[in-house]
């Protein structure tokens, strides 16, 4: 694959350069390049270098644009104010970049993948056996699809791991009962040929389950009691018990499957390790920590203790490693997990992408990894922390009956929304086609109004807004879409063709710009794990050729010339929409 630098990254050189050459002390300085509208980049750099050199920041600049190579890339370059570099780049460089991009046959629009890559275990999309899923579980998987597809796309090897939970006491009272009732788990349909059917009844099948087992256990103390004599069974590994736990995790599967299908959604089944999987591993890894001194015995327990950590009346909070009766939990999970992604996966970077409301959690856990020596300089843990969904109150989103949304429902409306809006756009889409596009758009809505605000803030839930055409949607997006290949497709014998001699429109040389900057627009976002950053890159983008469709004439433009060189416009557009929402995890229908 033949890979294309992007023209920010040329000028950024070439002014590097000349900076040098004019004030050598600064031979490694960063002259600050920015897009600007004055003229395509001003570089801001001059003025606290020339401050720092104790040198009249004007002179200074004049002196690098002096030096400064023209011609080619760069048209134009010329001080201004007290010393700001303006510099203009030539129609030319911005179609050739463009069709070096477009020659790309790899799909990756000449976008390089990063030399020193390392790995990324990402811990997203962990929902909890034997529980409904709800919002947060989906802004866990959108959020997590979304930044691997940015870090596989920069090169970065990425292994997903669902860390769901699938262990805990009330395994027990869930047990027990099914013992007692012994066709609780029954089902009728086949997840093989019907994964939505079968999934419903999985969830039904376990919800119903977890009522009545819970009502018996807090109304029949017998039963309480053998609730807890199961609980003992299930983590001393009896096997009849075991099995009856896997049948557990086995359904609560055939529902999360049927969830992630409707999401559009690829889940591995080797990358779901749940919390039961590091069982083996927990009594060395209590074993490490107490011989290291990192943890210590406490009332019985095995805790860790932080300075900065205290809860009411200053005293201390413990992280809990081992409680006085010898069981682990959550954090004793977290901490094996931790060794195994390091040592096990090789990992040097630990992503988690999960709700903020587990922030001092993770804070304590990586904290304690670190102590003991599993996290370091060369291995770091970050916790993508996401806000809350709200409903359109500005309290979390609930049901009017006060229950948690049910997430299959909130999709299906939002396919059913956002089929509506496709129907009355729609010319010559049959019902079929209609529905189909409306999953696309729905699905695809609800992920853009997740990913569009920055995780860590709460955002509202308003499934009108999101299906909207107008406005920072994916709908808008997909439509920009679907009118560029429309486009092409009028085009008919016309194809697309760059013409590098051709003088370019202002509306042009913006779009033009700015598709040359999406390879490092995408590899800034996925360095910060910014997909927000992605979705506006996007937006502009679909902004900046409607702009450019409107003033610009491409089937009925003055030359022959001219219209294919529109076209080839049209078509790197289309291009980079696409690839950018596939990096989104949202689809891009070729009609609407
Ligand atoms: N299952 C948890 C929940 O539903 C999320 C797990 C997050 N990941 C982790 N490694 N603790 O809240």
């Amino acid at each position: 694959m033949a890979s294309v630098k992007s023209l920010t990254a040329s000028v950024h050189a070439r002014l590097a350069d000349a900076l040098s050459a004019a004030l050598p002390e600064a031979a490694s300085a960063d002259p600050l390049l920015r897009r600007s509208d004055r003229a395509d980049y001003q570089a801001n750099g001059i003025l606290a270098l020339a401050k720092k050199a104790k040198a009249n920041p004007r002179e200074l600049a004049t002196r690098v644009v002096e030096q400064v190579v023209t011609g080619d890339v760069i048209e134009d370059i010329e001080v201004s104010g007290p010393g700001f570099l303006n510099v203009t780049v030539s129609d030319r460089a911005i179609t050739e970049n463009l069709a070096a991009r477009a020659a790309d046959d790899s799909g990756r629009l000449g976008v390089p993948r990063r030399a020193e890559a390392g790995t990324t275990v990402i811990d997203y999309a962990q929902p909890n056996v034997a529980k409904e899923m709800h919002v947060g579980h989906l802004r866990s998987a959108v959020i997590g699809d979304a930044v691997r597809r940015m870090l596989d796309f920069t090169g970065e090897r990425t292994v997903g791991r669902h860390h769901i939970g699938d262990w805990g006491t009330q395994f027990g009272m869930l047990i027990q009962y099914l013992i007692e009732h012994p066709h609780e788990l029954d089902h009728k349909a086949d997840p093989a040929t019907d994964v939505e059917a079968a999934g419903e009844e999985a969830m039904s099948n376990l919800n119903r389950l977890y009522k009545a087992s819970r009502a018996v256990f807090d109304s029949d103390e017998e039963f309480k009691t053998r609730a807890r004599q199961r609980v003992v069974a299930l983590q001393s590994g009896d096997e009849e018990t075991l099995a009856l736990w896997q049948r557990f995790v086995d359904e609560s599967k055939i529902y999360f499957y049927s969830v992630f299908d409707k999401l559009d959604m690829p889940v591995a089944d080797d990358e779901i390790v749940g919390e039961s999987a590091y069982n083996p591993m927990m009594a060395e890894t209590a074993r490490m920590l107490e011989e290291s001194g990192v943890a210590v015995r406490s009332e019985g327990a095995l805790v860790v203790f932080f300075d900065d950590i205290r809860g009411k009346d200053d005293k201390p909070v413990p992280l809990i490693v081992q409680k006085a009766d010898g069981g682990f939990g959550y954090a004793a999970s977290d901490l094996s997990a931790i060794r195994d992604r390091v040592f096990g996966l090789k990992a040097d970077t630990l992503l988690y992408v999960v709700d903020a409301r587990q922030a001092l959690h993770f804070k304590m856990v990586f904290e304690t990894a670190r102590r003991a020596g599993w996290l370091s300089d060369a291995v770091k843990a970050v916790h993508l922390e996401f806000g809350t969904v709200l409903g359109k109150d500005g309290k979390p989103f609930k049901t009017r009956e006060g229950e948690t949304v049910r997430l299959e429902d909130l999709l299906d409306e939002a396919s059913e929304r956002a089929a509506s809006v496709v129907r009355e756009k729609a010319q010559d889409l049959t019902e079929e086609e209609i529905a189909e596009r409306g999953a696309q758009v729905g699905v695809g809505a609800v992920k853009y109004a997740d990913l569009s605000t920055s995780a860590n803030r709460d955002y509202k839930f308003d499934l009108d807004q999101m299906v909207s055409l107008n406005g920072d949607t994916s709908v808008y997006l997909q439509y920009a879409y679907a009118r560029i290949r429309s486009i092409l497709r009028k085009a008919g014998e016309t194809r697309p063709a760059a013409h590098p001699e051709l003088e370019l429109h202002a509306a042009e040389r913006a779009l033009g710009l700015h598709l040359d900057g999406f390879g490092d627009l995408v590899a800034e976002a996925a360095a910060e794990y910014a997909p927000h950053k992605l979705t506006a890159y996007l937006y502009q983008l679909a902004s900046l050729f409607t702009a450019f469709y409107d003033k610009c004439p491409v089937l009925k433009a003055d030359t022959p010339a001219q219209v294919e060189n529109r076209l080839f416009l049209c078509d790197v557009t289309g291009r980079t929409l696409r690839q950018g929402m596939t990096l989104l995890g949202i689809r891009t229908p070729e009609r609407l």
